[in-house]
């Protein structure tokens, strides 16, 4: 059975069905491979993984990072984080934060804050909501060439600082939590804030907007100030497609070329998700345009 690749309607996300199983036949790796380079984000349907499935397809596109969070990682499969957040007993039925959003989390591209920023995500359900818990996608290339022709003059060859610190991925600094020391003590990063991206050369606006802290160059008001225009500008609705999840899916975003965020869900429902990491291969600073 040969793949179907069909751009999904209004969006930039393309949807892939025939996927027989994992390992996956030559054929079909190399036509994934050569659809993973060319586009930011991947609709895999009807794929039945198991974790270690998960991680082999993973393999098929590159080394996998271990995520700096030991709390995220999962228990006998360290390549997979486990993302969940279910009430630990059911709520009562008159519970009346039962509609409450958990687990939100803002636009961010992953792990932007290491030196050589991830290049890939593979996230799968293994437990959907009836309703909410989506995660929403932009493509970062498809912003740049939206920009005004005078922003982007102004931004080229300007470059970024990045960090986890302040933010530490989205975990309130309050929240009972052991960071390891090589988290605390991780330095911040620089990257470019429009690169042509290494593999389909599109420029792209590289702008993680959880993990951005300043514009190296400017004032930390001037950065703030542009950086919150490119911010809203990126994340605004007519970019963003919003994946309602189904069982076996399996959905791949290059983290070079997007930006992505979890909506959060009804914490009255459990939802739990699996997410193996792609190690970026390229330090993007030699790609700066
Ligand atoms: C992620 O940020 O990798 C996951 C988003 C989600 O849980 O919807």
């Amino acid at each position: 059975m040969t793949l179907e690749f069909t751009p999904m309607a209004g969006s930039h996300a393309i949807e892939v069905k025939g996927i027989e199983g994992v390992p996956l036949a030559p054929a079909d790796t190399r036509q994934l491979q050569e659809a993973f380079e060319q586009s930011a984000l991947l609709v895999i349907r009807d794929l039945e993984l198991t974790n270690e499935s998960h991680i082999a397809f993973t393999r098929a596109f590159g080394d996998l990072v271990i995520h700096p969070l030991e709390f995220l990682r999962h228990r006998d499969n360290p390549e997979i984080i486990e993302l969940s957040t279910s009430p630990e007993e059911p709520l009562a039925e008159d519970d009346p934060t039962a509609d409450e959003i958990v687990a939100y989390s803002g636009w961010h591209t992953d792990l932007t804050f290491n030196p050589v920023p991830s290049l890939g995500g593979f996230l799968r359900p293994i437990e959907i909501p009836p309703e909410s818990g989506y995660t929403a996608y932009i493509d970062a290339a498809e912003v740049y060439q939206a920009l005004p022709e005078a922003t982007k003059q102004k931004i080229h060859g300007l470059t970024v600082v990045h960090s986890l610190l302040d933010n530490r991925a989205g975990v309130p600094k309050d929240a009972d939590i052991d960071f390891p020391d090589e988290v605390e003590a991780m330095e911040e990063v620089i990257h470019p804030l429009v690169f042509s991206h290494p593999y389909n050369g599109r420029p792209v606006l590289f702008i993680s907007p959880t993990f951005t802290r300043k514009i190296v160059g400017l004032s930390q008001e001037a950065s703030d100030q542009l950086l919150g225009e490119l911010k809203e500008f990126a994340t605004d609705e007519r970019f963003s497609y919003v994946h309602i999840w189904q069982p076996n899916d399996l959905v791949i975003w290059d983290n070079w070329q997007s930006i992505h965020k979890g909506y959060g869900h009804k914490k009255k429902y459990r939802r739990v998700m699996h997410r193996t990491t792609l190690e970026g291969n390229r330090n993007l600073m030699d790609y700066l345009m």
